[in-house]
């Protein structure tokens, strides 16, 4: 995942830093109608494509109707531009999918599989969050009607469950425990270490006091700067009316929840802390591919379905695509071509691109990920442990398990049992489909007991082992950027190269958006040259 860095100031058009500090006095409190209103700032989330000239009559073919190739068709198509879509699968979206009933997916090596799921409810077998500062994405949803609701990606009230041989492990603790015990004893040490008056050295009397009185405040510590449990970790019984007035269990030892692996990779924060998964975030009302189905709607009957592609070649002045669909192998010739074919599905494509293109293609790696979702006839998360929406992390295959964001407190429900990466997705996708359920299943009854009298139906999906998928994502070295990467940021003669693996947004929708109107911009550019 990306740690980029949009800051506000990226937004502005350019004006001096005195210019622009002169005025933040009056902006206090309203600073960003104030900005919009000085022109200074693009009315968000909405970022309307303007390209200047003429589409020429060229006729542009796009491979892939995911978000990419979609909504290239859809700002070419403003402009007057023929585009034929060909899309190997009968569907839109790509990744951008969600799971209901009938909906089926082909693995590698496996027969078709089909989910049964009660209608209604659904899971994203692939993105399945917004963040809100993916403002293309979030100006698509406007631009196109696609109704969003908050997700949400962090809840304090799920679970921590570490296997092992701790005092803690094998045990779900609440995410609010561990959260808070680990807080109070981090800033009890560091109130100890400014008492030995060693931390406070380089500081004034006042500043080491407020920082003291900070870290009183931030780890819930006593007025002798020790930390003895607060009720932000949580009651054992809640208070009430009359003489109820709750209690609050001691904290766990320290030592306790450091040997039961709870400080270990797997629980860390750092998720929740970056730039992508901060809340807010959101999601498509009633399954994320309703953002590829508004696309849809808009291209309207430019996509060919089922045409699987097997060869893609610049021609002298054009592109010539072979396909094949139900009826037999076709050849379409156009003045140009957007590719947005995963790469691991590309490589295994004929063409006739240079070897700097064909290298990069046949090098990038995408990262092996899975998802399974499981419906039961009762939301206990919700019913029986105060769970809506969030995550319960653990040490095991499951990696985590995601509550729905949706249909609180309504009867049946669909939760993620895990969503796993690398060598943990990877063992599990070699697993037959109810192997999967079963591993879910059994590894998830171990935090929800309920599992096994309430489980009604999986379907799961391996990213990586999916046919015209064969990956999650697109994952770069530092290195590979500069070398495999920008090979691919250019045409190769009148094929453009599109999608999440050419952005540094990785992972995300906003990848393909960005990536999309990126090239878009410039083959008009050259159509106008
Ligand atoms: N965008 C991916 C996610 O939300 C990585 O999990």
């Amino acid at each position: 995942m990306s740690t980029s860095t949009h800051i506000y100031f990226l937004h502005l058009k350019k004006v001096s830093r005195r210019q622009f500090l002169s005025h933040t006095g009056m902006l206090a409190g309203g600073m960003y109608p104030a900005m919009l209103a000085m022109g200074m700032l693009h009315k968000a989330p909405v970022k309307n494509l303007s390209l200047d000239g003429e589409s020429n009559g060229k006729h542009v073919i796009i491979l892939g109707a995911g978000l990419a190739g979609l909504s290239a068709a859809y700002e070419l198509m403003k402009k007057g531009y023929q585009c034929t879509i060909l899309e190997a699968r009968n569907r839109v979206g790509g990744r951008c999918w969600s799971v209901r009933n009938g909906s089926s997916n082909i693995e590698v090596g496996a027969q078709e599989k089909s989910a049964t799921f009660d209608d209604g409810l659904y899971f994203n077998a692939g993105p399945s969050r917004i963040p809100h500062h993916h403002q293309l994405t979030l100006h698509y949803c406007k631009e196109l009607k696609v109704p969003i609701e908050v997700y949400n990606n962090v809840n304090e009230s799920a679970y921590y469950f570490s296997e092992g041989n701790g005092k803690l492990s094998n045990k779900k603790i609440r995410v609010r425990e561990i959260h808070n015990d680990v807080r109070g004893y981090m800033n009890e040490l560091l109130a100890k270490a400014f008492d030995q008056n060693k931390l406070d050295a380089a500081m004034t009397k006042e500043d080491a006091q407020k920082v003291i009185e900070y870290l009183r405040a931030e780890g819930g510590l006593d007025i002798d700067k020790l930390y003895k449990a607060s009720a932000r970790r949580g009651y054992i019984n809640a208070p009430g009316a009359g003489e109820k007035a709750g209690s609050i269990a001691d904290p766990y030892q320290l030592h306790d929840i450091i040997s039961s692996g709870l400080m270990d990779p797997d629980f860390y924060n750092v998720a929740e802390y970056t730039y992508e998964l901060q809340m807010s975030m959101f999601q498509a009302k009633g399954g994320m591919d309703m953002i590829a189905k508004a696309f849809e709607k808009q291209v309207g009957t430019i996509i060919r379905f089922n045409a699987e592609v097997s060869s893609v070649k610049n021609t002298e002045n054009g592109v010539n695509i072979i396909y094949k669909d139900k009826t037999g192998e076709h050849t379409i010739n156009a003045d140009l071509c957007i590719c947005t074919i995963p790469l691991p599905v590309l490589s295994n494509i004929d063409h006739n691109f240079s070897s700097d293109v064909s290298r990069a293609i046949d090098y990038i790696s995408y990262i092996p990920t899975g998802k399974i979702g499981l419906q039961f006839k009762r939301r206990f998360w919700e019913e029986d442990e105060n769970i809506y929406g969030g995550i319960t992390h653990t040490n095991n295959d499951l990696t985590q398990i995601f509550y729905p964001s949706y249909d609180y407190l309504s009867n049946k429900g669909i939760l993620i049992g895990y969503y796993n990466f690398n060598d943990k997705a990877k063992r599990v996708g070699e697993l037959s489909f109810k192997q999967r359920e079963q591993l879910a299943l059994e590894k998830g009854a171990l935090i929800h007991p309920q599992y096994l009298k309430e489980f009604e139906s999986s379907f799961s999906v391996s990213w990586h082992k999916t046919k015209y998928n064969l990956g999650g994502w697109a994952l770069y070295s530092e290195e590979e950027r500069q070398t495999v990467y920008k090979a691919l940021l250019k045409p190769d003669k009148q094929v453009y190269f599109a999608g999440e693996h050419l952005t540094y947004l990785n992972a995300w929708m906003a990848g393909a958006f960005e990536s999309a109107r990126n090239v878009v911009q410039q083959l008009h550019q050259r159509v106008q040259a």
